[in-house]
């Protein structure tokens, strides 16, 4: 039995401010129970986030980390700086990094290797784009990224992956419930095949537009185990009815 997850990905958003305010009304609320929660600040925002939201039922993630422990690599954060400010997650290869950044496989693997190593709970990021889909390719493209990132690793117990449709994410089109639970499926079968991961416990998130009226049909489905949530995140309300709709 997968435990449910819900975590909120903020992006570049908000300012100590609002961060403080929409922490503080979502550790205030009592969600229903037996949803694992996290949400992940800007990495800027992420100590002041933890003296909001410490120990409560939200745990802080961050939304990537240096391949590098340390040294020279200007502008980086390592994955132990995160975890000595409180965080238990990172989101590894979100495809605006795959994008804007060009990460690579190669790059999320040793990014991956560093998350682990410093004890955060990875959740790598995979999905194909519109036009990868239209052309057919899109199994393969997620495939791919999945071997890209998980082959040869080692301590894989804590992954979690999250497929996200690069076309569903922040444009309102989310994969119907067949769509992304046909994509759910063919990942498991991938992930059994990758050494070191246990396919049956793996949680695999659904993200890209997931709001509170979408929420329930798709966590209905067999091998959705919760959602990466960007917009929806951000409203205390909406992002509460997305874990509750996940704990039913
Ligand atoms: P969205 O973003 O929910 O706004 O589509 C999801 C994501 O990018 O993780």
């Amino acid at each position: 039995m997968r435990q449910p997850l819900v975590v909120g990905n903020w992006k570049m958003q908000g300012s100590l401010v609002s961060v403080e305010a929409l922490l503080s009304d979502l550790v205030s609320a009592t969600p229903a129970a037996g949803v694992e929660v996290a949400v992940c600040p800007t990495f800027i925002h992420l100590g002041h986030a933890f003296t909001v939201c410490g120990h409560s039922f939200v745990a802080l993630g961050a939304q990537d980390c240096s391949h590098a422990k340390s040294g020279a690599h200007t502008g980086e954060v390592s994955a132990a700086m995160l975890a000595e400010v409180g965080c238990r997650w990172v989101i590894l290869g979100h495809s605006e990094r795959r994008q804007h950044q060009d990460e690579s496989d190669a790059l999320i693997a040793a990014k991956l290797v560093a998350a682990v190593e410093a004890g955060l709970r990875p959740i790598v990021c995979v999905g194909e784009t519109r036009q990868q889909r239209d052309a057919g390719t899109a199994q393969a493209v997620v495939s791919a990224q999945l071997a890209g990132a998980l082959q040869g690793q080692a301590n894989l117990g804590q992954l979690v992956v999250a497929y996200e449709p690069v076309w569903a994410i922040g444009t309102g089109l989310t994969a119907t419930p067949e769509q992304a639970q046909q994509m759910h499926a063919f990942m498991r079968v991938c992930l059994a095949k990758i050494t070191g991961v246990d396919a049956t416990a793996t949680r695999i998130l659904y993200g890209g537009s997931v709001k509170p009226d979408n929420a329930a049909n798709l966590f209905v489905q067999p091998d959705i185990d919760g959602a990466l949530v960007g917009g929806a995140a951000l409203v205390a309300a909406d992002f509460l009815a997305i874990i509750n709709a996940a704990a039913a």
